[in-house]
């Protein structure tokens, strides 16, 4: 079971444009994508978007459109934006498709005949905003504890889930398998949630109806989290094609914001117990982004959009900084003036200066071509072996996931690069006729390294990999490389052809308080 690597995005609310909030889960479960295909792993990858529920509808009012015609048009806005930010989803799934109402039907009509559902009169509050049922006790100052809105008072017959019934389960589940919720500081958040005892969960609505109606009542329809979670397993045929089901399911990783946790890891465990089937096998809950410091709203009009800063730093300079700047589980406040400073200092100077140089040099000397390595000096040996400790320590990184320290270590390795050039100095070796060979070997090495580079930095940065490693003079296409065998010091073949090519990150002028 589950033989491929299932990696997952929350699917996106449309009621809004999506942001660099949005953008981060998704640039997330990217770069896990790309770097288990480069292992040689099959992977499916599936974002989409969230589009029934109250807030949707409330939205589309707001407009003077019918949900469906105003979910028509954003969607779109979320396909657009993957595809700005090169996001290799295999697929997207939209909640108001036909393959997504018969599964999330199928399910509930299951859990219906086991018992598990019921029908109950329902008294309490909602949160619009965060489509969530709420207790007295849990408002603060009468608003929502979690996103500060107010609350509305519903009262209407429900039908609930018997979250009650799974509680203890689940709860044995999260403390015998420490890798289901990461990080720990969450894990330990969801379980005193749990020990604070579970009530059985609404999961319909009747006062509206923009949502999959409920097969054994139609009046109703499903409470929107309840069928935005069964996302996960619509988008992989369950029940219509099992023996696809069974390749893909369980998740391997389900990538969510630390808001949405609480579904994630209590709810959805519970639904999937009660439907007899197995649980994700990890979900990472990370942390929030700020904007200079506030917290990002439509409000303060202060909300960032990723098509602004691709205009600026390009896609791979977007990538690198949202993946470099923040480490994954905690919270991160987005400035210009960082980004401004990693993309000088780490792509402009570091990376891109080194890939010209090299290549400028292979040029001038050797007419753009790769020289012969020759016999390996202790220098060389240095650098293959910590190109060697550096894809094993990858694999330890995304395993965790933490995408700031795979990348610096990369980047201590750029600088290993740097600090290579600088000593061997083949601009003095190339005034010397008799220095010739050592040259040639140098030269070399520095194009390998940039090689390897080019490789490892692929799931982060995949249209500067292939370019690097074009560049480099490798003719087979950078997507059939694998890993670990491809990071095999001395795979460039001497005697192929480099290009020197335009500077893959341009300086950028700075103001003297950028600096
Ligand atoms: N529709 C639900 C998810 C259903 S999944 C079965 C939803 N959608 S959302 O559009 O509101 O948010 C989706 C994701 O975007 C969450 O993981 C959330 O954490 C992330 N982000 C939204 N704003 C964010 C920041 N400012 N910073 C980081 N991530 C944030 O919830």
């Amino acid at each position: 079971m589950g033989e491929v690597f299932y990696v997952t995005t929350p699917i996106y609310y449309v009621n809004d444009m999506p942001h660099i909030g949005t953008a981060y889960t998704t640039l997330a479960a990217d770069v896990l994508a790309r770097y288990h295909r480069l292992k040689g792993r099959e992977v499916f990858f599936l974002t989409g978007t969230d589009e029934h529920g109250q807030k949707v509808a409330q939205a589309a009012e707001e407009r003077g459109e019918s949900p469906q015609a105003w979910a028509d048009k954003m969607a779109p806005h979320f396909t657009g934006t993957w595809k700005l930010l090169n996001i290799s989803n295999d697929d997207f799934i939209r909640t108001t498709q036909e393959r997504h109402a018969l599964v999330a039907q199928l399910f509930i009509e299951k859990l219906k005949e086991s018992g598990d559902i019921y029908l109950d009169a329902y008294e309490g509050w909602y949160c619009i905003h965060d489509e969530s049922f709420l207790l007295s006790s849990q408002l603060v100052d009468g608003a929502c504890p979690d996103c500060g809105r107010p609350v509305d008072w519903v009262k209407e017959e429900n039908y609930f889930f018997r979250l009650s019934k799974y509680a203890g389960k689940v709860l044995r589940h999260i403390e015998e398998n420490p890798e289901f919720v990461q990080p720990e500081s969450r894990r330990n958040e969801v379980t005193s949630f749990i020990e604070l005892g579970l009530k059985d969960q609404s999961i319909s609505r009747t006062s509206f109806a923009w949502g999959i109606p409920l097969p054994f009542d139609p009046k109703h329809v499903m409470y929107v989290w309840f069928e935005a979670l069964l996302n996960y397993v619509s988008a992989i045929d369950y029940g219509a094609d099992p023996e696809r089901f069974e390749s893909i399911w369980p998740a391997d990783w389900h990538l969510v914001g630390k808001e949405i946790l609480r579904f994630h890891a209590v709810i959805w465990p519970a639904m999937l117990m009660a439907a007899g089937l197995p649980l994700p096998k990890r979900v990472f809950a990370h942390g929030w982004l700020t904007v200079e410091g506030e917290k990002m709203s439509k409000s303060l009009g202060n909300v960032v959009g990723p098509d602004e800063l691709v205009d600026e730093y390009g896609v791979d300079g977007y990538r690198y900084y949202f993946l470099r700047e923040f480490s994954f589980g905690s919270d991160g406040n987005f400035s210009r003036r960082t980004l401004l400073r990693r993309y000088n200092a780490e792509l402009a100077n570091d990376l891109g200066n080194l890939v010209s140089r090299v290549l400028t040099m292979v040029d001038r000397y050797r007419d753009g071509t790769v020289p012969e390595p020759g016999a390996p000096g202790e220098e060389e040996n240095v650098l293959r072996e910590k190109s060697s400790a550096l894809v094993d320590s990858l694999d330890r990184r995304l395993a965790a996931p933490a995408f700031n320290e795979a990348l610096a270590e990369i980047w201590e390795y750029i600088h290993a690069l740097n600090r290579y050039v600088d000593v061997s100095a083949p601009w003095s070796l190339a005034k010397d006729a008799s220095r010739g060979a050592d040259l040639d070997r140098v030269l070399y090495n520095c194009l390998e390294g940039l090689r390897i580079v080019s490789l490892l930095i692929s799931p982060f940065m995949p249209g500067t990999a292939a370019r690097i490693w074009e560049r480099v003079g490798m003719d087979e296409p950078l997507k059939g490389a694998r890993l670990p065998e491809s990071a095999a010091w001395g795979l460039l073949p001497a005697g192929s052809v480099t290009t020197r090519g335009e500077a893959l990150f341009p300086r950028k002028e700075t103001q003297p308080e950028d600096s």
